[in-house]
């Protein structure tokens, strides 16, 4: 298996891609810490991982608070000896996230404090654990939108996963001496209730954005997952401070 014995916290993991992560980082023998800020879909998760025959432990942690983010690596360290890798997933895309011109202060702050300040707590607790350790793998997940401009603008989000990926490579110059990689994955839309509750609702919304998409259709969450597998386990050993971008061609499409 891919990832036998490995510990991956992987936050936000109760919904969407997290949930499936839990699922076949499982699958692939790893010790699985879900962490969500909501218990019941946290522990819904880590049932469901259990049922399959894996092996999983739930942890309550709001990501933007520097407690929980301390009390997170804390449960995954006594609950399982050690901290492998830390799927840096929690993320949230609020409706009244809009442009600059219209977004009010405290849609920008809630945005920035779960999506940049969650991935930074996350990394201040976890990577001391694995510096003594000599290992670990810090896997941060930003989006497409880091990396262009977007008519539909979603500015407080696509600012915090610009975020990630400048924090992202900080940490893969600072650590990798030590065995601590960093990496990035940059998903296109991908089905999951984040993306799916609202467009499903709006058919125009849907159809502009698969017309930019040269695959014709939005992402699955095991073909985001499938990258992060690859980057918790020992097969991405020299690569650090990569950010794959996953989005069915989308970022290479000029019309
Ligand atoms: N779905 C997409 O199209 C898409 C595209 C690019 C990037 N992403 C990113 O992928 C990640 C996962 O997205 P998803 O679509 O699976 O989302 P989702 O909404 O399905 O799941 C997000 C999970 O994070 C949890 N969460 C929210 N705020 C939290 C907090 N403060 N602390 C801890 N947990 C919290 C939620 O309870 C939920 O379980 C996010 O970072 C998102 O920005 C998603």
């Amino acid at each position: 298996m891919r990832l036998d014995g490995k510990v991956t916290i992987i936050t936000g993991g109760g919904s969407g891609m997290g949930k499936t992560a839990a699922e076949l980082f499982a699958r692939e023998g790893a010790r699985v810490v879900v962490s969500d800020v909501s218990e019941a879909a946290g522990e819904a998760a880590v049932a469901a991982v259990r049922a399959a025959g894996g092996e999983a432990t739930f942890v309550r942690a709001d990501v933007s608070k520097e407690n929980d983010a301390r009390g997170m690596v804390q449960h995954a360290v006594a609950a399982f000896g050690r901290v492998d890798a830390l799927y840096n997933n929690a993320g949230i895309m609020p409706e009244a996230d809009h442009s600059v011109i219209d977004t009010d202060v405290d849609t920008w702050d809630k945005v920035m404090a779960v999506n940049a300040r969650g991935v930074f707590l996350g990394c201040k607790y976890a990577i001391p654990q694995m510096l003594e350790q000599g290992s670990g793998s810090i896997i941060n997940i930003a989006s497409f939108v880091a990396i262009l401009g977007c008519s539909v603008p979603q500015d407080a989000y696509t600012a915090s996963k610009g975020a990630v990926l400048a924090l992202t490579r900080s940490l893969a110059v600072q650590f990798a001496g030590r065995g601590v990689r960093t990496n990035a994955i940059s998903p296109g839309p991908i089905e999951t209730p984040l993306l799916m509750d609202w467009l499903l609702k709006d058919e125009a919304a849907k159809a502009l954005r698969l017309n930019r998409n040269p695959s014709g259709r939005f992402g699955k969450p095991e073909e985001i997952v499938n990258v992060g597998i690859y980057l918790a386990s020992d097969e991405s050993r020299w690569t650090n401070g990569a950010n794959f971008v996953i989005d069915g061609g989308i970022t290479v499409n000029y019309f």
